[in-house]
């Protein structure tokens, strides 16, 4: 099985970026437990970070004949205004799960709509980089891994 792991803008800054929000450790590190993770579960992970809305449109259209099963996107502050990148979920029709490090219906009203949310299988907010690992292990039992 293979997954695609997305995160949007901003995310690049974990580590250093409002800790007391997202904590303390960076991207790559949450990308590298994730993927130590897909080991275990049987299942590869490829990870992509951007900043730029049409990019994560065009990596989520194109998974599924990029030979993706499964999606974990953390679309970030797209989330609260993307109808694109929902319609590229809705498009690909691969299971996906969206996922926030912060509980997002814990902080400003903003936040509390997600335009993903009601096309994905399900959504994982305010554990922290566990939100990633719970994600993973919820689309590996959806996908049967291993
Ligand atoms: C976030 C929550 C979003 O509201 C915010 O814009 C982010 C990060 C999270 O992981 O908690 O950039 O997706």
């Amino acid at each position: 099985m293979k997954i695609l792991l997305l995160n949007g803008p901003n995310l690049q800054l974990l580590g250093s970026r409002e800790p007391g929000i997202y904590g303390t450790m960076t991207l790559e590190k949450i990308v590298a437990e994730t993927t130590a993770l897909g080991k275990e579960l049987g299942c590869e992970i490829e990870a992509f970070q951007s900043n730029i809305e049409g990019e994560l449109v065009s990596l989520i259209g194109s998974a599924r004949n990029n030979g993706f099963d499964g999606i974990i996107l953390n679309a970030a502050a797209y989330t609260h205004t993307s109808v694109a990148l929902r319609d590229a979920i809705s498009a690909v029709a691969l299971p996906a799960v969206e996922v926030h490090l912060s509980n997002t219906a814990a902080r400003e009203e903003f936040r509390h709509h997600s335009y993903i949310a009601p096309v994905c299988t399900g959504v994982i907010a305010g554990f922290g980089k566990d939100s990633y690992l719970l994600a993973l292990r919820a689309l590996c039992a959806k996908l049967n891994c291993k």
